[in-house]
């Protein structure tokens, strides 16, 4: 378990034993998948921070945990989908839902998981709170197809990238720390803050995440390593070693965008690491993570402050 739990550990054995409850469906290949994908386990970052935020301004109620149950259905879900898109094989050390039961099975159970999310928020009343969330996944959807469009692009710039993996991934860690702030009656800048230290947290984890796959350990991470170069991604370690590199290492990596081919995968994490290309991504990861401290302050201090400080820094340190 990782320390930043601490504070939160009933909150989080609740929320844990609130998504198993609510997995529950009459169709038990829904029920199968949602248990396979869910008691595989994860990292619990996203309901983690709803639950840190919801006491860190000392929220008292209860939907705090519902919010964090509704978090990680959602999270779930876009792994579903996303893992049918990317044509990946593993995910939290199992072979992914795809790969067990097949296409169709995993993209419906995604929507059955989305849905039930939202009949989760419906319970909890509040509009903001609808707004913020229905927002994020509309967002996150619009990502994933931006990114699906940018797949086999050797073009595509640093911008570009960077607009994707905001709207794929960060939103959602943004809106886990809002929709805290929201039920706990936050006032309108402490909401901004939480948003925007949510999204600079998220940044970094995504900018780590395309950082592992070129040189992360498959076993430790519990997915592949070079999925996203057999898919053609385009992710920053790729865009800056491009145009950071001779021309015949730039060709290389063209090449392997194009075709979504990772049979050079070495000869690409070696040109990667000579450019710099690393320590650019990891730095980047760096910059919002300190971006996102910043943005703390304006909590006062307590234990969970102190352990959402733990999480942007383990999203940088992080190996899975
Ligand atoms: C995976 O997220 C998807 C990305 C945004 C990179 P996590 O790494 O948080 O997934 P789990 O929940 O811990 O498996
Ligand atoms: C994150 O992108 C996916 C979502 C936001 C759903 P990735 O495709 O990099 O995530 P992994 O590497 O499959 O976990
Ligand atoms: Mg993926
Ligand atoms: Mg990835």
């Amino acid at each position: 378990m990782l320390p930043f739990h601490d504070p939160v550990a009933e909150d989080f054995t609740q929320v844990n034993e609130l998504i198993i409850r609510q997995l529950h469906s009459d169709v038990p290949m829904v029920e199968n998948i949602g248990h396979y994908l869910i008691e595989a386990g994860g990292k619990r970052l996203r309901p983690l921070l709803v639950l840190l935020v919801a006491r860190a301004l000392n929220y008292q109620g209860t939907h705090h945990l519902d919010l964090a149950a509704i978090i990680e259905f959602i999270h779930s879900a876009t792994l579903l989908h996303d893992d049918v898109v990317d044509m990946s094989s593993l995910r939290r050390g199992r072979p992914t839902a795809n790969a067990e039961w097949g296409n169709a099975p995993s993209v419906l159970v995604g929507d059955f998981l989305y849905s039930r999310s939202f009949q989760m928020m419906v319970n909890i009343g509040n509009m903001d709170v609808m707004a913020i969330l229905s927002d994020t996944t509309n967002i996150i959807a619009e990502g994933e197809v931006q990114q699906l469009i940018n797949a086999k692009d050797p073009d595509l710039t640093e911008d570009d990238y960077r607009d994707v993996i905001r709207k794929k991934t960060a939103v959602l860690f943004a809106a886990a720390c809002e929709v805290a702030a929201a039920i706990a009656g936050a006032d309108t800048a402490t909401r901004q803050a939480l948003n925007d230290y949510g999204l600079d947290v998220g940044l970094a984890f995504q900018l780590v995440d395309d950082a592992l796959d070129y040189r992360g350990d498959t076993e430790t991470l519990g997915k592949n390593v070079g999925d996203d170069l057999a898919e053609g991604k385009p992710t920053l370690p790729l865009i800056y070693a491009m145009s950071h590199s001779a021309p015949a290492e730039r060709e290389i990596i063209r090449q392997a965008i194009q075709n979504g081919d990772a049979s050079k995968l070495p000869e690409i994490v070696a040109i990667v690491e000579a450019t710099g290309a690393m320590e650019y991504t990891l730095q980047a990861a760096r910059d919002a993570v300190s971006r996102a401290l910043t943005k703390l302050e304006t909590l006062p201090p307590s234990r969970f402050r102190q352990a959402m400080q733990e999480l942007a820094e383990f999203a940088l340190a992080r190996d899975h």
